[in-house]
């Protein structure tokens, strides 16, 4: 396994294993990596290489988030990234990835208006930027992203399209604890009694899901139930909680087609998101 820190250093790589035929699989993450990220690095084995990613994002992080406390172990993450048969490590510098006079971004509207777009107004466009860099440097025939982030997965799939970029985007199912909360970088902020109470979102995610799966069509009575569940804890204040079009992420009064029951909650001062998809 290969660690580069620069894009001239993976460029170099890319057109070798290009020159070479082979197909290249990319994972790209904030490290401090979990069975989460691992799912996808296993999923991106079914190409000749893999490369992973690793970049805390700083143009995705608002004024007022965790972008200085964002959990980093570089060290770890290089053993758990060599044990998975990862090919290079993309480790760059801040600087490396946006100079001096960066002034370019790379923005969405609609997919960006709902969720977690609107309690983070700065975010998707600082992932769609970040993102689309990735995809230049990288050049890979598929990229892996989780369903864990849904309406990021939405909206990477949709500036693919819209941007003409020749890369297959593939999702991958949320990878969760044995009790059930989604794996997170994030939930290593939780203390233990939080992390009981984080235990909420799955629950009220399952509850829903049963409500749909049972036939409910009626968006309001599925999100009130969710809400109902999480308001019982009294360590969590939701965010929101919306079931929006599959695609477009704006709300829905029914459920007629497919669609994403999203939540994001803070449980104490973190701030964690769950989700099912149900497709028609
Ligand atoms: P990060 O939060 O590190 O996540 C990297 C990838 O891992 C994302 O595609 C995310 O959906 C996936 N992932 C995280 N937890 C998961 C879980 N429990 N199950 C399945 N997949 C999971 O998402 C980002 O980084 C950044 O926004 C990034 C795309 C790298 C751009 O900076």
């Amino acid at each position: 396994m290969e660690v580069v820190s620069t894009i001239d250093q993976v460029r170099e790589r890319i057109k070798q294993w290009g020159n070479e035929g082979k197909t290249i699989g990319f994972v790209p993450t904030m490290g401090y990596l979990h069975e989460g990220h691992g799912s996808l690095i296993q999923k991106a084995g079914e190409n000749d290489k893999v490369v992973v990613s690793i970049f805390v994002n700083p143009m995705q992080f608002g004024p007022n988030e965790d972008l200085a406390n964002y959990p980093r172990d570089f060290e770890k993450d290089k053993i758990y990234c060599e044990s998975l048969g990862v090919d290079l490590i993309f480790h760059p510098d801040p600087k490396e990835m946006y100079s001096e006079r960066f002034c370019t971004y790379v923005d969405m509207s609609i997919l960006t208006e709902e969720l977690c777009g609107k309690s983070r107004p700065v975010h998707f466009r600082g992932v769609c930027t970040v993102v689309s860099k990735l995809f230049h440097i990288v050049q890979p025939d598929r990229a892996y992203f989780g369903q864990k982030d849904a309406q990021q997965l939405a909206i990477i799939k949709q500036m693919v399209e819209d941007l003409n970029i020749d890369v297959e985007v593939i999702g991958c199912p949320i990878i969760r604890e044995r009790d059930g909360l989604a794996k997170s970088s994030r939930n290593t902020y939780l203390n233990k009694e939080e992390r009981v109470a984080a235990l909420v979102l799955s629950q009220a995610v399952k509850i829903g899901e049963e409500l749909v799966l049972n036939g409910e069509k009626d968006a309001t009575l599925i999100k009130e139930t969710m809400i109902a569940k999480i308001e019982s804890e009294p360590l969590a204040k939701i965010d929101y909680v919306k079931i929006v079009d599959g695609l477009t992420m704006q709300p829905v009064e029914r459920i007629e087609k497919t669609v994403l029951a999203a939540l994001a909650v803070y449980i104490g001062k973190t701030r964690l998101i769950d989700n099912f998809i149900f497709e028609i």
